[in-house]
């Protein structure tokens, strides 16, 4: 099968690029982001391809070339937290929503037609879909993530059976070694005054992958389940 993960050269994708070489199931990957994705030395890189995309409001021909034919797209593009006192709410919006409004309707008009094409979007676990209710902290940024949720499961549920989609609402994801002690003590304390999860992101690259392969089970994955989800799936590759 042939997987684009975008946002290819973020901390999650990276993590997803790595685990996907090693699946026997994808066959090519289509790295897409708006620089090069360089992997670690002594990877194998047989099967991924990295296409820079210098618009995600119009792609070019050369682009949706690469992405034609495409199974499934796991998409990790958007602003995080840390990022946004450096930008203005618009152009927030324009990352996180227009540009996945963009991706999923180019990516599954260009999409194998044999098979229904699976969109996976990771989302946050504060990102609110009812627009009438701003949360409390971050509140523009959780309407907005909450906004792009529900229009790529409409998306999907207007699709006729063209798209099926899935939205992982993750906490925080972690990975060993990524925080230093002081840094992973203060987050525990803000992750219970907020009530935020963790997932390691070994385990949410291993939930989505297999959604990408083997069919998208739920509509809406919440954090308890990419956790208990890629830790099973982490624990049987083990005993292969
Ligand atoms: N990390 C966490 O703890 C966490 C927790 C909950 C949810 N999530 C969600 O998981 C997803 C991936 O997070 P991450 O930690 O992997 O983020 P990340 O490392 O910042 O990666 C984000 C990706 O989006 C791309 N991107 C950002 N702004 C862009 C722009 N203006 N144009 C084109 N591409 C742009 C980045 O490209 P460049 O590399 O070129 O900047 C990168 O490829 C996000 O939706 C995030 O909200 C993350």
């Amino acid at each position: 099968m042939k997987l684009i993960v975008a946002g290819s050269t973020g901390f999650v994708a990276t993590e997803i690029i790595r685990q996907a070489i090693r699946n026997p199931a994808i066959t090519s990957i289509i790295a897409l982001a708006r620089r090069e994705t360089v992997l670690d030395n002594g990877v194998d890189t047989s099967k991924l391809k990295s296409v820079i995309c210098d618009d995600f409001i119009n792609y070019s021909e050369e682009v949706k070339k690469e992405l034609a034919g495409a199974d499934a797209c796991i998409w990790t593009i958007a602003v995080t937290p840390s990022q946004l006192k450096s930008m203005t709410l618009e152009e927030v919006n324009k990352i996180c929503y227009d540009y996945t409004v963009t991706g999923i309707e180019t990516m599954s008009q260009l999409a194998s037609k044999e098979k229904p094409f699976r969109f996976i979007y990771i989302s946050g676990e504060n990102g609110e879909r009812d627009q009438t209710k701003k949360p409390f902290i971050m509140g523009d940024y959780a309407l907005i993530r909450g906004k792009a949720e529900s229009y790529v499961l409409n998306y999907a549920k207007d699709s006729k059976g063209a798209v099926v989609a899935c939205c992982a609402k993750s906490g925080l994801i972690d990975a060993p070694g990524r925080m230093t002690f002081a840094k992973s003590m203060l987050m525990a304390v803000v992750r219970a005054v907020v009530g935020l999860g963790k997932v390691q992101v070994s385990e949410i690259a291993a939930t989505l992958i297999n959604e990408a392969v083997n069919g998208i089970g739920k509509d809406t994955l919440l954090n308890e389940d990419l956790v208990r989800i890629g830790s099973g799936l982490l624990e049987s590759q083990k005993t292969l």
